[in-house]
């Protein structure tokens, strides 16, 4: 058996994120073949040095056209370090919960824009669609996120929460995820 070790860093508002960093580190745990991937899923603001990792998997949502503050941070104090190391990145938005040319333009702009504002360069990218979150919402959140799904021809029943998010794209990022960490040449192994 070999082992690798992944790290799988994540920022969350309303903690839908959250879910697909999980579901990535789930597929990751899945035995392939003789490796075995030991992997730490941890949030952006207690984010550990990427130091000791065969890969690592950066994400999180989009706010008010924003990535969040926590993973922007995280991503700049180890650029040094991250740039060694076989990455991934996934963003999770409402914009890719459309599927046409533009709002899928318009979601890898805010990719790029991380990606030159931090410097990070991953090897994999992932374009996830999010959720809303009606019952989880404040009123005045609820009532901006209905306007705006009402504006953009989207859900607007309150009563109940929305998931966008495509489940199997999620896993095959994963995968992908996986074979980079299964690639990955290890300080200790190569020396
Ligand atoms: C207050 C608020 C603002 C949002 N702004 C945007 C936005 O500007 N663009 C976008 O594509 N999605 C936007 N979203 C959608 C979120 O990216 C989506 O709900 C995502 O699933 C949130 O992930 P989280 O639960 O991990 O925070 C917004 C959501 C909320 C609640």
């Amino acid at each position: 058996m070999v082992d690798r070790r992944a790290l799988v860093v994540y920022a969350t508002s309303e903690g839908h994120t959250a879910l697909v960093a999980e579901r990535i580190a789930d597929v990751l745990r899945r035995p392939i073949d003789d490796v075995h991937i030991d992997v730490d899923v941890r949030p952006a603001e207690h984010g550990p040095p990427p130091e000791g990792y065969d890969v690592v998997v950066a994400g999180g949502p989009i706010h008010a056209t924003h990535h969040a503050r926590h993973l922007v941070r995280w991503l700049e104090q180890y650029a040094a370090e991250l740039a060694r190391v076989p990455t991934a990145l996934f963003q999770v938005s409402l914009t890719s919960a459309r599927d046409d040319e533009a709002h899928d333009r318009a979601a890898r702009e805010l990719l790029s824009r991380l990606e030159e504002d931090t410097g990070f360069d991953p090897d994999v990218v992932g374009l996830f669609a999010g959720a809303l979150l009606y019952t989880r919402y404040g009123w005045f959140k609820r009532h901006l996120m209905a306007a705006i799904a009402r504006r953009e021809g989207g859900d607007t029943d309150t009563s109940r929460d929305h998931d966008y998010t495509d489940w199997d794209a999620v896993e095959a990022f994963a995968t992908d995820v996986a074979a980079l960490a299964i690639a990955a040449d290890r300080p200790a192994a190569s020396g």
